[in-house]
């Protein structure tokens, strides 16, 4: 389990899980520390009132795991009527985005420092316009696939949040995670995959900056795929 970080009970209260992945990497900069300590408190979700100033936003987009900001960052800056949340553990990206924040001078950026089940938590059904999970860490081998992020539970909480109507956006390079994530979306039976060909799934979402992690996997020759899942009644 990372250091620092409790088990999280999801709010349906059946169970603790465990929170896996890096919290820390390299140490901060001291402007980067800085940032942490000064501005960070500011941009946090209150879990208890997830929605406590975001009223006067027109739409709520979620980023689960958002590493170093980058597409948080070209979201925020594209739509400022609109309050994007970001949600990661990992301190590094935290201070990145941090500093993606100051420097553009971006106000409709809030963060939530930790697992999108602390999140989540508290959040009502039906508050989200939309919700991005792009790259989720791989876990390739079987015996490490329990450990990964999309799982059933998560799935039936997506649907919860989203507004009917409102995409799920998920991407990946990993074959075995796309099937893996495309099992639990459709047995969960919540969400219609529009695609009519091929085309759509390797097309870039519309206004794509690319991500970190994205430019690796095609360092390392990995094909990314980019999937929407639209909410539907229920
Ligand atoms: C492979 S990285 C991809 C980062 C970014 N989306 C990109 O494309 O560059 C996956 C990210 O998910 C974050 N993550 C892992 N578990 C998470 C959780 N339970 N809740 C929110 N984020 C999580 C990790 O810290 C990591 O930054």
């Amino acid at each position: 389990m990372v250091k620092g970080m409790a088990n999280l009970k999801p709010n349906n209260g059946q169970r603790y899980r465990r929170l896996w992945g890096r919290a820390k990497g390299k140490p901060l900069s001291v402007y980067q520390s800085g940032l942490v300590e000064t501005n960070l408190p500011a941009l946090c979700i209150d879990v208890k009132n997830p929605l406590a100033g975001l009223k006067s936003y027109d739409n709520i987009h979620m980023e689960v795991g958002f590493g170093g900001g980058e597409h948080i960052l070209h979201r925020a800056a594209e739509a400022p009527d609109t309050a994007f949340v970001g949600v990661e553990p990992f301190l590094n990206g935290i201070a990145k985005t941090l500093a993606g924040i100051d420097r553009s001078g971006l106000t409709n950026i809030r963060l939530h420092h930790g697992d999108v089940w602390h999140f989540l938590a508290n959040l009502p059904d039906a508050s989200l316009d939309h919700i991005d999970i792009l790259y989720p860490d791989p876990w390739p081998k079987p015996r490490h696939y329990k450990r990964r992020l999309i799982q059933e539970d998560l799935i039936g909480e997506f649907f919860r949040v989203l507004k009917q109507g409102k995409e799920l956006n998920f991407a990946s390079d990993i074959p075995s995670y796309v099937d893996w994530a495309f099992v639990r979306i459709f047995r969960h039976g919540g969400f219609t995959w529009n695609a009519q060909s091929c085309a759509d799934w390797q097309t870039q979402y519309a206004g794509w900056p690319g991500t970190r992690y994205e430019a690796k996997a095609y360092r390392e020759g990995r094909t990314p795929h980019y999937f929407r899942f639209v909410r539907e009644l229920g």
